[in-house]
């Protein structure tokens, strides 16, 4: 039976990401944002470029009607809006969050079952407001950081050796932000640790390139942040919830005392099935990375009582 997609904000990533799972002919994908006429209208473009990229999956694009994500498999969630001149960071912070309380309550009414993957930023505190809003078990709201965070990092390390990107593999874990925790010792090429191929000099500057690999966009562009990766980041994760591939990605979860850290969303190696996140992976850290990711639980924790102070 066809899969069913729906994409919430039909923004840069969440267009990209609609594009993709089509592409991809992962599901049906429904596009749904509060503007008038720009869902439908990209969603009429997707279609009208399926015959030349050779797809079936069919896109429709709605104003505020949830009916239309009705018994969705996986809904990602990107709607929000972003930091505007002026606006201070509690600001943004208490406007995303409404907006994610009050999308995730409608998604939540008619796809009872979906998996929810969260893309909207501040991204480990958009995963609790999600959570609570939905209702959900903790399985099946996932946020997405660790992969965009992971390719960022590949991305560098095969340009600083002239390899393959499909050579690398590398892990970032922590927070979505300034305290990610990317793991030199666990990211290697072709099975070999950069920790052997690169010095670490070379490799603290990869690190702080990833770190900041968001900001560098957003320096560059000007206006708005990034998309592409993004959108290929949540998709990897949709694609292996609804192909149900067991596929271990570091996504934000939920955790409850896996790598000593309680009742906050950080991010970890899981797995990914049909049922969401099947396990959560716990690696052997060496004390300062166990360090790091502490620090970056303590950011997270800021920004849940930050929320609490301002709902
Ligand atoms: N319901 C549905 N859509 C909404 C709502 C809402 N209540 N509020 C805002 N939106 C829509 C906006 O109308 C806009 O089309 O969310 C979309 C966000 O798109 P962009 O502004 O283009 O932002 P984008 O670059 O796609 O980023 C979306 O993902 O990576 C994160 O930090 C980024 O939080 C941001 C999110």
């Amino acid at each position: 039976m066809k899969k069913k997609a729906t994409v919430i904000g039909a923004g840069n990533v969440g267009a990209t990401a609609a594009m993709r799972l089509a592409e991809k002919e992962l599901a049906d994908v429904v596009l749904i944002d509060v503007l008038e006429g720009v869902p439908a209208g990209k969603a009429l473009d997707l279609a009208e470029a399926a015959p030349i990229e050779k797809h079936d999956a069919g896109i429709v694009g709605v104003t505020g009607d949830y009916s239309y994500a009705r018994d969705s498999d996986i809904v990602i969630i990107t709607a929000g809006i972003a930091r505007k001149p002026g606006m201070s960071r509690d600001d943004l912070l208490a406007t995303n969050m409404k907006i994610m309380h009050s999308v995730t309550r409608e998604v939540a009414a008619v796809a009872p079952r979906a998996v929810l993957i969260v893309v909207s930023n501040p991204l480990d505190a958009m995963c609790h407001v999600a959570y609570e809003a939905s209702g959900f078990p903790k399985s099946r709201v996932i946020g997405m950081a660790g992969v965009l965070d992971s390719a960022r990092f590949r991305t560098f390390i095969a340009m600083e050796l002239k390899v393959s990107v499909e050579n690398t593999h590398a892990f970032v874990l922590g927070g979505h932000g300034d305290t990610m925790v990317p793991l030199p010792r666990y990211s290697n090429v072709a099975g070999i640790p950069i920790t052997e191929l690169l010095p670490p000099d070379r490799i603290a500057a990869l690190v702080e390139r990833t770190r900041t690999g968001g900001a560098e966009i957003v320096g560059l562009l000007k206006t708005g942040s990034a998309y592409y990766a993004p959108a290929s980041a949540a998709v990897e994760m949709a694609e292996a919830i609804l192909k149900d591939k067991k596929k271990i990605l570091p996504c934000a979860a939920l955790l409850t005392g896996e790598y000593g850290i309680k009742d906050l969303f950080i991010g970890v190696p899981v797995k990914l099935g049909e049922g969401g996140i099947e396990e959560v992976i716990e690696i052997t850290l060496t004390d300062s990375e166990r360090e790091a990711l502490n620090r970056s639980a303590d950011a997270v924790r800021k920004l849940v009582e930050d929320m609490k102070r301002l709902s």
